[in-house]
C-alpha cells in the first residue's frame, strides 16, 4: 500500500487545491489555484461554478504530474468544500444558470427577516442568515425567468460545492450532497438528517432539485474522465473537514481555523447541543452507517478576507504575509478598533444588517495601527465565539488547536493566545481541511483502519502561550465591544 495515495481536493472560498497526502499523512503534492472574487453589487458575492470545475481538474491533473503517480496508484478522492455557497445547474447540459452566490453574500437579506426565527433553528440548529444556502437558492427561483418551472421538473439542479464537483467528477451520474454540507443549507432537519417539508415549503425549493443526503465517508461512485474509476469516497464542509482532520473526535475537542473567515468547531458527541449563546449546532460528521457526531460552531463570516480586503481593496501592502510586517511597525492599535461587518455580524450576534467601522481614529494613527486592528479583530472575534462556547458548553476552553493560512502569522496567533488567555497550539500539517476529506475517504476504503490509526499521525508544530495583563486585556476588550456596537448602530 506505501505507494497508494489519497487525494484531497479542497474548494475554498478563494482558492482550490488539490492535494496527495501518503500514509503518514504526510504531503506528497500540492496544487493551488484563486479563483476570481466578483462583487458585482455592494452586498453581493458571486463565483464562476464552471471556472471553479475547471481548475479542479487541472490541478488534479498538476498534483499527480508533480506526484509523478498514476490514477491507479490512487486509492481514494475525498473532497472538503466552501459550505452554503449555491450553485444551481442545467440537468442536461451541466451549464450553471447564474454565478453561484457565494455564503458571504447579503442580497437575501429581506427574505431572511420574513422567516421564523424559532422555527429555524428548532428545525436545523442554525440562525436565520443570509450565510445559509435556502434564501440563495429562492432568490435564483425567484429572479431567473421560468426557473421555478424547470426546477419542479428535476430540469435543474441545485448543489453546494461538492455536490457540483461530484456531479461533474462522475460525469453527471451521481447527485448527491453530504450531511454537513446539508446541514448548512437551512433546508435539513437536524435529527432526521433529511429535506424538511416544512422549510422547503417556507422557502418555496422544490424537492426535485435538491442532492440525495449520504454520510461523509462511504464510496458515492467511481471519477469518470479525470482519474478513471477511482473511488470518490468523501465529502465534508470544509470547516468540518478541519474538526476530523485535527482528529478532534471526543465530545468536548475543539479547533478553529483561520481562512477567508474563522470557524470554531466542538465535536459535542452524537446528541446536538442547542446553543443558547448565538453559536450554531451543526453536523460534524458522519463515517459510513455510525452514527453522526455533532458540533457547536461560532462562525467569524471575515479574517483572512479583511487582510485581503487590506491589500486589494486599500491596496496598503502588497501581500497577505505583509500584514504582520507592517503591524510590527507599532507597538498597539493606538486606540483603533476595525469590525470588519462586511457581511453583517456573524455568531454570537447574527445581525445581517451591520455593516464594517473603523473606530477611534486620530491623527496619530498610521497604517501600522491600522493593521494591527486588522489582527486584533480576528484575534477579539474569536473571543467572543470562545466565550459563548464556554458559556453553552458549561466548560472553559483550556487550550486552542488552530489552522488554516492566517496561522502562519506569529503575531496574530500571538495575539489570539493573549485575548483568549489560553495557549494556542498549531499541528505539523497545517492543511487539516484537505487533511480531514483524505482522511474520510482513506477510512471508506481501508486506506486507513481506524480513529486511532489516524491520531497516530498528529503532530504539534507550534504553541503560543498568553502574555498579555490581564487588567489591559479587560479594557482592549471592553473597546472592541463597543466598536461592534458602532457596526451594529451603523446598519444598512
Ligand atoms: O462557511 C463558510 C466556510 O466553509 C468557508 O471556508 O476556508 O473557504 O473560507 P473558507
Amino acid at each position: 500500500m506505501s505507494d497508494r495515495y489519497i487525494l484531497a481536493i479542497d474548494q475554498g472560498t478563494t482558492s482550490t487545491r488539490c492535494i496527495l497526502f501518503d500514509r503518514r499523512a504526510t504531503v506528497v503534492a500540492v496544487a493551488r489555484a484563486e479563483h476570481p472574487q466578483s462583487y458585482p453589487r455592494p452586498g453581493w458575492v458571486e463565483h464562476d461554478a464552471a471556472r471553479i470545475w475547471r481548475d479542479t481538474q487541472r490541478l488534479i491533473t498538476r498534483a499527480m504530474r508533480s506526484a509523478g503517480i498514476g490514477a491507479d496508484q490512487v486509492a481514494a478522492i475525498g473532497i472538503a468544500n466552501q459550505r452554503e455557497t449555491a450553485v444551481v445547474w442545467d440537468r442536461a447540459t451541466g451549464v450553471p444558470v447564474a454565478p453561484a452566490i457565494v455564503w458571504q453574500d447579503t442580497r437575501t437579506s429581506s427574505l431572511v427577516s420574513a422567516l421564523d426565527p424559532a422555527l429555524i433553528s428548532e428545525r436545523t440548529g442554525l440562525q436565520p442568515a443570509t450565510y445559509f444556502s435556502a434564501t440563495k437558492v429562492r432568490w435564483l427561483l425567484d429572479h431567473i425567468p421560468g426557473l421555478r418551472a424547470r426546477a419542479e421538473k428535476g430540469e435543474v439542479l441545485f448543489g453546494t460545492m461538492d455536490s457540483w464537483l461530484i456531479w461533474n467528477l462522475t460525469g453527471g451520474r451521481e447527485h448527491l450532497t453530504d450531511v454537513t454540507n446539508a446541514s448548512r443549507t437551512m433546508l435539513m432537519d437536524l435529527s432526521t438528517l433529511s429535506w424538511d417539508p416544512a422549510l422547503l415549503d417556507v422557502c418555496t425549493i422544490p424537492q426535485a432539485m435538491l442532492p440525495s443526503i449520504r454520510s461523509s465517508s462511504e464510496v458515492y461512485g467511481a471519477a469518470s474522465s479525470v482519474l478513471p474509476g477511482v473511488p470518490i469516497a468523501a465529502a465534508m464542509g470544509d470547516q468540518q473537514a478541519a474538526l476530523f482532520g485535527q482528529t478532534c473526535f471526543a465530545a468536548g475537542d475543539a479547533k478553529c481555523t483561520y481562512g477567508t473567515g474563522g470557524f470554531l468547531l466542538m465535536n459535542t458527541g452524537s446528541t446536538p447541543v442547542r446553543s443558547t449563546h448565538g453559536l450554531l449546532t451543526t453536523v460534524g460528521y458522519r463515517i459510513g452507517s455510525e452514527p453522526v457526531a455533532y458540533a457547536l460552531e461560532g462562525s467569524i463570516a471575515v479574517a483572512g478576507s479583511l487582510v485581503q480586503w487590506v491589500r486589494d481593496g486599500l491596496g496598503l501592502i502588497g501581500t497577505a504575509s505583509e500584514i504582520e510586517t507592517l503591524a510590527g511597525t507599532v507597538a498597539d492599535n493606538g486606540g483603533c478598533y476595525i469590525v470588519p461587518a462586511f457581511s453583517g455580524l456573524f455568531a454570537p450576534h447574527w445581525r445581517s444588517e451591520a455593516r464594517g467601522v473603523i473606530v477611534g481614529l486620530t491623527s496619530y494613527i498610521t497604517k501600522g495601527h491600522l493593521a494591527r486592528a486588522v489582527l486584533e479583530a480576528t484575534g477579539w472575534q474569536t473571543r467572543e465565539v470562545v466565550d459563548a462556547m464556554n458559556a453553552d458548553s458549561g466548560l472553559a476552553l483550556t487550550g486552542l488547536n488552530v489552522d488554516g493560512g492566517m496561522t502562519a502569522d506569529n503575531m496574530l496567533m500571538q495575539i489570539v493566545a493573549d485575548v483568549l488567555s489560553v495557549p494556542v497550539v498549531r499541528p505539523m500539517v497545517a492543511e487539516t481541511v484537505s487533511l480531514g476529506a483524505a482522511y474520510a475517504a482513506g477510512l471508506a476504503v481501508g486506506y486507513w483502519s481506524d480513529l486511532q490509526d489516524l491520531r497516530n499521525n498528529r503532530h504539534s508544530a507550534g504553541r503560543w502561550d498568553p502574555g498579555m495583563d490581564g487588567e489591559r486585556r479587560a479594557a482592549e476588550y471592553r473597546r472592541w465591544q463597543r466598536a461592534v456596537q458602532s457596526a451594529v448602530y451603523f446598519s444598512d
